[in-house]
């Protein structure tokens, strides 16, 4: 039986990629998920997956560029009377790929809020939660490729939120809660197709085989 059965894990940006490959790999790995997306038809997709492998899916539609309070969600998982084992902050967008002396204010604002400032937010509120397990892992999703020119907000905002969980590390360094970093390799995903258009995807690795890596921080 796997490490991870029988668990509970949050993950945001389950729609596609990294994010909805790593919510399957842990539903087939026996653990269940909160899922946050902004769609509902991603949602119920995964939720039917979910049902499928007999395990939960608790569902979350959030646009990430105007995060709710989480709270309520922070109440409905403290209502399911287990463990939240683990945070993923996967979720991100690219925005527009422009130099950054031509990148408006609004793009900037976005790509921060969407990529860093929300994903903290969320985690803020489910701190207490996650201490309070036995043994719950964070994990910020980086990028050491995509830091070039071009990438501005993006690279900005992956280093804000770096910079989040490491003070959050620090601050919770003598319990049982561990904070993780995990930079995957270049993948094929529509986030990478926005910043190489031209790139031939077949070449590159799929988020599904990246996703069994990403499952190693969580054990
Ligand atoms: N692909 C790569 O080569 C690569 C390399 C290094 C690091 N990474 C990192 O890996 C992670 C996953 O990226 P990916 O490549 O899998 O990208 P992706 O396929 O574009 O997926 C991004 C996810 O973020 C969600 N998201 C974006 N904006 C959102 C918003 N406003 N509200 C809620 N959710 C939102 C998307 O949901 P929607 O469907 O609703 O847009 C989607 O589920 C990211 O942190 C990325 O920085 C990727």
């Amino acid at each position: 039986m796997s490490a991870l059965a029988g668990r509970t894990y949050c993950i945001t940006g389950t729609s596609r990629g990294l994010g909805r490959a790593v919510a399957e790999a842990l539903l087939m790995a026996g653990a269940d998920i909160i899922a946050l997306a902004r769609r509902e038809r991603d949602l119920i997709s995964l939720d039917n997956f979910a049902n499928a492998h007999g395990r939960q899916a608790m569902l979350v539609p959030v646009d990430l560029r105007q995060p709710p309070d989480f709270g309520p969600l922070a109440a409905a998982i403290t209502a399911r009377g287990k463990p939240l084992d683990g945070l993923i902050l996967n979720a991100a967008t690219m925005g527009e790929c422009r130099p950054v002396a031509d990148t408006p204010p609004a793009q900037w604002q976005e790509v921060m809020q969407v990529n860093a400032l929300s994903q903290l937010q969320l985690l803020g509120t489910l701190a207490p939660l996650l201490r309070a397990a036995p043994a719950a892992r964070v994990v910020g999703i980086l990028d050491d490729h995509m830091t070039g020119g071009y990438f501005g907000p993006y690279a900005a905002a992956k280093a804000a939120l770096k910079s989040g969980l490491t003070a959050f590390a620090a601050e919770n360094s003598q319990g049982t809660l561990r904070t993780e970093f995990f930079a995957p390799p270049p993948m094929a995903t529509q986030l990478r197709a926005k910043a190489f258009p031209g790139e031939d995807q077949t070449k590159i690795v799929s988020p599904q085989s990246v996703s069994t890596e990403l499952l190693k921080c969580l054990v």
